[in-house]
């Protein structure tokens, strides 16, 4: 079955790579849930490697739209590569890179976020304390996205979901393995 792409996805898969992260229909949806952000509106990423999902993110976003990509990038992790890859498809103009760990960063975060895009450590304290230190950032109507809502190869990050977050958001989509939801 031939599954849908992006116009820019040959040339991100090309540039960025296909090693991790997203796979196409996450793609497809991530860029969807960027062109719901507002004009001038926030996106934050937290768990950004070398950049696939935050391309795909910028790729669909709004005019004055900004995106906060934050990641450790601890080795072999490279943050170069990051670099490199947002700045080929000029998307280093609304991509700020925020080199540190996400509960670090939030502590003096106070911008209030349109899209959140939770991709980081998967497991299943790393994922409540990244969910319970951001979504109070979120505003209400804005959503929260998680990547690998999967049973198998992370049962964590499903299980935190369906015990936690559907409670407390309403789900607005489930494709390929992203999930997101609506905050109230
Ligand atoms: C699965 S990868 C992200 C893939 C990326 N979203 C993509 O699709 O290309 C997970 C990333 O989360 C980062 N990470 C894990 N725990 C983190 C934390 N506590 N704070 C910041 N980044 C973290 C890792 O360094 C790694 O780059």
């Amino acid at each position: 079955m031939k599954t849908l792409r992006l116009p820019i996805h040959d040339e991100i898969d090309r540039f960025v790579g296909h090693y991790i992260g997203v796979m196409d229909m996450d793609a497809v949806r991530l860029a969807y849930l960027a062109a719901q952000v507002p004009e001038n509106g926030l996106i934050v990423e937290i768990g950004s490697f070398w950049g696939r999902s935050s391309c795909f993110l910028a790729s669909a976003a709004k005019p004055g739209v900004k995106i906060i990509c934050i990641d450790r990038w601890d080795k072999p992790v490279d943050f170069k590569k990051f670099n490199e890859n947002i700045t080929h498809f000029g998307f280093d103009k609304i991509i700020t890179p925020v080199h540190a760990k996400s509960l670090d960063v939030v502590r003096d975060f106070r911008d209030p976020i349109d899209l959140l895009y939770i991709d980081a450590d998967h497991h299943y304290d790393a994922i409540k304390a990244d969910y319970e230190a951001w979504m109070p950032l979120v505003r209400s109507g804005g959503t929260i996205a998680f990547h690998d809502y999967c049973g198998k190869a992370w049962p964590d990050v499903k299980r935190y979901i369906d015990n936690v977050v559907q409670e407390e958001l309403q789900i607005s989509g489930i494709y390929q393995l992203i999930w997101s939801g609506v905050k109230p």
